[in-house]
């Protein structure tokens, strides 16, 4: 058993790591300030301290604990949004992570996981894209993460501080059980825009742009399962304290949908019109952006079994369901 913070851990993809590390029998800490994370996601069995990554004295009193790994998930990532308050996201994405890799080697936490994005490569030279693809990021919430990985190669080199940097694509779906419960508020992602859109939250999406080099013309993009997501973060964990190596990988599935396969499968699983109207295309979108993900295979024995397209639609619906139903 290892004791583990996980800030963010009220959050979307940060709730669902905590699933998976309370699940292989660690002790888990949350830190979250709630300002998208909610309390509807909280676990009873993990520990919860309301507290803010800019608040440095706060992080001291936090790592006065011993933890044996970070994980970091408490970011702003509306990668469209970054472009017009770049500074929002240097403090929260850059100072931010600074303050707790402060923090963190003031203390005796040697493991830190990251979650990086796919959006440290910008636009695609080649596909699928691999760990070694050149980094050019082409929107700020791109750079903020690809400027992170660079602190951390350093504090991996003077503080010893070993670290996973987990290179998300499209994050979709929700616990199969049931047991993240909040819904993302004003979500920027698809998957959520189609079913509030199914709900009638609003009254219809748009798909952007039908004229891309692709099968129908709209972008492809590789959704993995949130669950699957959270298992690599576990498995990160514990490769590295059998290997002392610091890693950056991949998590994705190798494998491509378009934005009219996310609607037509929605339509399947909840037997409802999906009502949307064909827009123009969205500043700074790739025609296809899909993983090569066979590093984490290799390195940690992670694969995605759990992202095939019925399985993130069906999941989303149903927490979709529970909350409305509530109201
Ligand atoms: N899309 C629409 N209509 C919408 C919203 C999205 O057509 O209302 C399209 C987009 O144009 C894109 C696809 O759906 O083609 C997926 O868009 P998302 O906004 O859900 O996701 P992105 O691919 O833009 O970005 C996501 C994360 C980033 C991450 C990236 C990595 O939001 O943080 O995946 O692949 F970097």
């Amino acid at each position: 058993m290892s004791t583990i913070l996980i800030i963010g851990g009220a959050g979307y993809i940060g709730s669902h790591v905590v699933l998976e590390f309370l699940n292989a029998g660690h002790e888990v800490t949350i830190l979250d300030n709630m300002s998208s994370g909610q309390q509807a996601n909280l676990q009873a069995k993990a520990k919860f301290i309301h507290g803010d990554i800019q608040d440095r004295i706060k992080l001291r009193e936090v790592f006065q604990d011993h933890y044996d790994a970070v994980v970091h998930l408490a970011a702003l990532k509306a990668a469209g949004e970054s472009m017009f308050v770049p500074d929002q996201y240097s403090i929260q994405n850059i100072n931010g992570t600074l303050n707790i890799l402060d923090a963190m080697s003031k203390s005796s936490c040697k493991v830190f996981i990251f979650s990086s994005s796919a959006a440290v490569y910008g636009m695609p030279e080649y596909l699928p894209m691999d760990e070694k693809h050149p980094l050019q990021p082409i929107n700020y919430y791109g750079f903020t993460k690809l400027e992170v990985e660079r602190f951390l190669g350093w504090f991996d080199q003077l503080k010893n501080i070993k670290f996973a940097s987990l290179r998300y694509f499209n994050a979709a779906g929700y616990d199969t059980k049931k047991r993240i419960k909040g819904l993302e508020q004003n979500p920027a992602n698809l998957l959520p825009i189609i079913l509030e859109t199914v709900m009638g939250i609003r009254p219809e999406m748009s798909v952007f742009g039908n004229n891309y080099p692709t099968s129908d013309g709209t972008c492809i993009r590789d959704y993995i399962h949130v669950t699957d997501l959270a298992i690599a973060h576990l498995k990160s964990f514990e490769t590295i304290l059998k290997t002392k190596q610091s890693l950056k990988l991949n998590l994705g599935t190798g494998k491509g949908f378009s934005v009219l396969d996310m609607i037509k499968t929605t339509e399947k699983v909840t037997g409802q019109k999906v009502n949307y109207n064909m827009a123009g295309r969205r500043e700074g979108d790739p025609a296809d952006l899909v993983a090569k993900a066979d590093l984490a295979k290799e390195i940690m024995g992670w694969e995605a079994t759990q992202s095939d397209l019925e399985n993130l639609v069906r999941s989303t619906w149903e927490v979709y369901k529970l909350n409305i139903n509530k109201k």
